[in-house]
């Protein structure tokens, strides 16, 4: 196997993608959803144990744990989302890491300040496949006002921020991010920041309706059950990260408060510095694939992946595509190969139906839960793949 072939970017017609679940057509897969990933790295590199021999696969979404994946110079990394919008920006970051310095990566991405967003663009952009290059050439406001926070998600954060400036102040906030203990954080907590119009504003804004006048299809609840109030279980999970969790080291509390980073050593692991230079030696072993991720396991062959991070995909399928992808995973996966997954707002855990395929790692999974920086998703799923050994070459 090539490590170091040119990345393969293939379009959204290179599988046969009949059997898309319908919520995949709509036209909200069409646009720029994410332009960071949500999902705390540590927790994937933990559950997938990442070697350089191995061969991964990684849903795209913004691009951020594929690349901090990346980092640890594993021989392959298959990029998959059924987005284009998506693999176009992996495409970005990858082709500004091929062709900048770090401090310039960080202006064109909206880290560090810069007037020169769209030069830096066009340093790069000789990188990018035609489709890319046409979208991005559409989107200099985008680029200009820096990627990190030009996805529809992060623009919906954007709102939630403005409204919480004017609920907690910004006091509270510097307060907030300045705590130099768990205590500190659990009293400020308490007896300041968890005020009558905190809890109203998460009621109001997390509730069904916003939700979708914030542009989320209604769809993506299709199969929420057991849950009465979003406000109430998000706020649950707020406090947790806000009082439980060490908030100085958490970029995703700054991003959602600030708007940026704390500071440059607290980011994710494909923005610092030190992860640079490997990085740049390994993006030419990301290929990036546009499709339905059913389609593209279907396209695998046996026994050639050695590791999956499949963010929360597996919510908004029914639960038969679910169990479908799942034995489709067991088929491309490697003998010991593993897997992990998210649940937002709809609980799709190991199936024990399956239980002859996978083995889950239930107290590794719950304890890096605990420890979720991102803290919105309510499940982690973390197993390896039962097979025995002979089957390695088949
Ligand atoms: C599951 S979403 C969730 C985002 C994530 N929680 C985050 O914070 O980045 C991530 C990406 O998965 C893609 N996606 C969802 N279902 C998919 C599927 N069945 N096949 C391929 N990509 C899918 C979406 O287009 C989106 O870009």
């Amino acid at each position: 196997m090539s490590t170091a072939t040119a990345p393969t970017i293939s379009s959204a017609t290179a599988f046969s993608s009949a059997a898309k679940p319908e919520i995949l057509e709509r036209p909200v897969f069409a646009r720029l959803l994410f332009t960071q990933c949500w999902e705390d790295p540590r927790m994937d590199y933990e559950a997938l144990q990442v070697q350089p021999h191995h061969t991964l696969l990684s849903v795209t979404s913004g691009g951020c744990n594929t690349l901090s994946l990346a980092a640890l110079a594993p021989a392959r990394v298959i990029a998959v989302d059924l987005n284009p919008t998506q693999s176009w920006l992996l495409e970005l970051k990858i082709a500004g890491i091929r062709r900048l310095t770090h401090g310039e990566y960080l202006e064109l991405l909206g880290v560090r300040d810069s007037r020169s967003r769209w030069e830096l663009y066009h340093a790069v952009r000789d990188e990018l496949t035609s489709d890319a290059r046409a979208y991005w050439d559409t989107q200099r406001s985008a680029i200009e006002s820096g990627l990190l926070g030009a996805g529809r998600y992060e623009r919906y954060l954007a709102a939630f921020r403005r409204l919480l400036h004017l609920i907690e102040g910004r006091s509270n906030i510097k307060r907030l991010l300045a705590c130099q203990s768990l205590d500190e954080q659990h009293r400020f907590y308490e007896e300041t920041w968890d005020s009558f119009l905190w809890r109203l504003f998460f009621r109001v804004f997390f509730s069904r309706t916003v939700l979708g006048l914030g542009g989320l299809d209604p769809r993506f609840f299709t199969y929420v059950n057991g849950m009465d109030s979003f406000g109430q279980h998000f706020r649950r999970l707020t406090r947790h990260a806000l009082v439980d969790l060490p908030v100085p080291d958490n970029y995703f509390v700054a991003q959602i408060a600030l708007g940026r980073y704390l500071d440059e050593r607290a980011m994710p692991p494909y923005l610092l510095a030190e992860n640079f230079e490997t990085l740049r030696q390994m993006v030419d072993r990301i290929e990036i694939v546009t499709d339905e991720l059913g389609a593209v396991l279907k396209s695998l062959p046996s026994n050639s992946v050695d590791a999956f991070n499949f963010s929360n995909v597996f919510e908004w399928v029914p639960p038969e595509t679910f169990e479908a992808m799942l034995r489709e995973t067991h088929r491309v996966a490697r003998p010991g190969a593993r897997l992990c997954y998210r649940n937002l707002l709809v609980r799709r855990e190991h199936l024990p139906s399956l239980d002859h395929l996978f083995t889950p790692h239930d107290k590794l999974a719950a304890r890096l839960l605990y420890h979720d920086r991102s803290f919105v998703y309510s499940n982690f799923e973390v197993a390896s793949v039962k097979k025995p050994a002979h089957e390695r070459e088949s």
